[in-house]
């Protein structure tokens, strides 16, 4: 079945055209996970300092003492140099996009395996023992933000590291939950900017049909989280996640485009606020890592990188947040009879469009 005309009158899903553009691009030469021979499946941000690559810089020379100081002071330096000398139409940024820990739809998925997860489980909102819509964290994805958590301590004790000075969230509970346990009860530097994120929707995963990308609503998060802002505009409801069209790469790519859009070049993400927070999640981070211009590298659950962004605004109209259609997905609608590679739906169940729970929550 065809079903981009009825994907269209769905959810077209239509952005902002703005009258200039930023163009973005990761500055290479400085992190591990920029260079070709950096694998990410073996990875271990912990164990090699964040990524950050040991070397001197061209604005060492203006540090007095610079061989006493660590290497991500020196790097911080470096990074407000290449602002200062810049242009008001170039800013530099740290962005620091870590990924949710472990979440419940993780372990479904592993669980049910992906073709039957994709086609028929991941449509519910749980089965009868867990619950995966909005996931929250399983044990061990709590254990591997508490990494994140004595990871950033060790590097504030060790390597006097700049924290950030900005945080964002996705609105999701997963990575809500992620940023509580990572970034509350740090003892950070003196004068470093508190631990005061903001929940911004444009940070979330990847709208599919499945429900672990269905966010709970406004009042719910303010309630977990009652001191955390929450963006102005943000809707009661989730009113992206239907059940029915997914977000295409391109389409995702494009929110992401916005998403960094609101990070760069505003009064609230100043140029001095040069390192940036993300917490988000693997679909997302590698859509923003592929508008940065930054090789594909995907994360394990609780993984942080750190990319160096160049951002550079540039008249013309920005093509790349124009309307975009998402795409209906079909599912089965009883428990599939899968092989290991694909799913079948049973006879008696043959794929639909139309959701398996009700969609407002
Ligand atoms: C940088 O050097 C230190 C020791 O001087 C070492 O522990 C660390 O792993 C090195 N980092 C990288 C990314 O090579
Ligand atoms: C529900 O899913 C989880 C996987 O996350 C699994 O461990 C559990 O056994 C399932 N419960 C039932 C009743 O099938
Ligand atoms: C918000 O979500 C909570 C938890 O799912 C639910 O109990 C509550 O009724 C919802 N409120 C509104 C206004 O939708
Ligand atoms: C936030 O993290 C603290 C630990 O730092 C924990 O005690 C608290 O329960 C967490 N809050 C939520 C809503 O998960």
């Amino acid at each position: 079945m065809k079903l981009s005309a009825l994907s269209q009158a769905l959810l077209g899903f239509t952005a902002s055209v703005h009258a200039s553009t930023i163009q973005y691009s990761t500055v290479t030469g400085y992190f591990l996970q920029d260079e070709a021979s950096t694998d990410p499946s073996t990875f271990d941000y912990t164990a090699v300092n964040f990524g950050l690559i040991n070397r001197t810089y061209p604005a060492d020379k203006e540090l007095k003492h610079h061989q006493s100081l660590t290497q991500w002071e020196r790097f911080y330096h470096q990074v407000q140099k290449l602002n200062d000398d810049s242009p008001c139409n170039v800013e530099y940024k740290v962005l620091f996009l870590g990924r949710h820990g472990n979440g419940w739809h993780n372990s479904a998925e592993t669980y049910y395996g992906t073709p039957a997860w994709n086609c028929y489980w991941a449509e519910l909102n749980g089965n009868s023992t867990v619950t995966w819509f909005d996931a929250a964290l399983t044990p061990a994805g709590e254990d591997q933000a508490l990494v994140a958590h004595n990871f950033w301590q060790r590097l504030i004790n060790e390597q006097h590291i700049h924290t950030p000075d900005n945080y964002i969230i996705s609105p999701l509970i997963r990575t809500l939950q992620t940023a509580n346990l990572t970034f509350n009860g740090l003892d950070l530097p003196h004068g470093a900017a508190p631990f005061a994120p903001v929940i911004k929707e444009l940070f979330r995963e990847g709208i599919s049909i499945h429900t672990c990308d269905h966010r709970h609503n406004k009042t719910y998060i303010h309630s977990l989280f009652p001191s955390w802002r929450i963006e102005p505009g943000f809707t009661e409801q989730d009113e992206l996640w239907n059940g029915v069209t997914a977000e295409t790469t391109a389409a995702q790519k494009a929110r992401s485009t916005r998403a960094l859009d609101e990070v760069f070049f505003t009064e609230e993400y100043s140029k001095k606020n040069s390192y940036v927070s993300v917490t988000s999640h693997s679909g997302e981070i590698a859509s923003i890592l592929s508008v940065l211009g930054h090789r594909r590298f995907s994360l394990n659950t609780g993984a942080v990188i750190p990319v160096l962004v160049r951002a550079e605004h540039v008249k013309g109209e920005n093509t790349a947040t124009s309307s975009l259609p998402w795409t209906a997905s079909a599912h089965c609608t009883s428990p599939p009879v899968t092989s290991v590679s694909a799913c079948v739906c049973a006879s008696s169940a043959s794929p639909v469009t139309t959701p398996l729970v009700a969609t407002g929550i």
